[in-house]
């Protein structure tokens, strides 16, 4: 496993995205690198605070993920991501446990708090060679209405935070919701612009799920760099699961029932991939 310092350097020479997804239990993350591997994708695998605890722990999940890339002989660029960090002490948590990048978001809090919590872990990750992405804005959440809950990135303080914090990747607010989207999808490319010509990190954009494939590819082109991947791949598990039990009612082995949903979180993943550029760049 890797930071995301050096699969980054090329995409953005390149003008790809790397995909973030997210995992949420060993078969979500077997199904991650497997797709990736064949598509011969860099990957991201995100992991929430909440599916850290919901696997067992910072140190279950490195080893799951490590020990995956080895028995399924994985060559791809695989960085493994805590995803929305909420405190410097789960930071750490991953980092100790040998995630290779964490990202601190602090976005709820001022900018001055967010930069001074951000510093925190900038300073005990460089030291062990992790990278580190950070929020500014607010990006929305799921139970939200869209124009109720974004606070967009303002551009002047992006150019401050990035200076002052010295963090590896930048997640601006742009537009993006966590989640389905219940209102009008609305990204600013302006902001995006003007915040990718004024920083010199790479941009992240966050809830990728929903936004259609022009939108995508306008971002990509405008220089963002990774785009993160949740709530479609539950989805599309999810809808394939119950398709599965509703026409096999007598099967009980979960690992049929889990596994009914493989090829649904692989599609989304080579749709994915082939939208945001990656394919082949491992
Ligand atoms: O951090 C995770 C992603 O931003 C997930 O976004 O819910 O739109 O898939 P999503
Ligand atoms: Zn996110």
């Amino acid at each position: 496993m890797i930071n995301s310092n050096e699969i980054f350097k090329k995409a953005v020479i390149e003008k790809y995205a790397i995909p973030q997804f997210n995992i949420t239990n060993l078969e979500w993350i077997k199904y991650i690198l497997e797709k990736c591997e064949e598509l011969k994708s860099p990957v991201i695998l995100g992991a929430s605070e909440g599916a850290i605890k919901y696997m067992g722990g910072y140190n279950v999940v490195y080893s799951i993920v490590n020990a995956m890339i080895k028995d399924l002989n994985i060559r791809i660029p695989v960085v493994l991501h805590l995803d929305h960090g909420t405190s410097v002490d789960s930071c750490k948590k991953a980092i100790d446990a040998g995630f290779t990048s964490v990202m601190i978001d602090s976005s709820k809090n001022i900018l001055e708090e967010n930069i001074r919590i951000t510093k925190e872990v900038v300073e005990y990750a460089l030291k062990r060679n992790v990278s580190i992405e950070a929020e500014v804005g607010s990006i929305g959440g799921i139970e939200d209405n869209i124009s109720a809950n974004i606070r967009y990135a303002d551009v002047n303080e992006c150019i401050k935070f990035v200076e002052e914090t010295g963090v590896t990747s930048l997640a601006p607010a742009l537009g993006t919701v966590h989640g389905f989207y219940k209102g009008e999808l609305n990204i600013d490319f302006e902001r995006m612009k003007k915040i990718k010509e004024s920083v010199k990190v790479p941009l992240v954009l966050h809830g990728g799920t929903g936004v259609n494939d022009y939108l995508i590819k306008e971002s990509v082109n405008i220089g963002i760099s990774k785009i993160n991947i949740d709530t479609e791949l539950k989805s599309a598990w999810n809808e394939a699961v119950r398709n599965f039990i509703g026409v096999n009612k007598t099967e009980y082995d979960p690992r049929k029932i889990i596994s009914s949903g493989e090829e649904a979180i692989k599609n989304v993943i080579d749709k994915k991939i082939n939208l945001f550029g990656s394919k082949n760049k491992a």
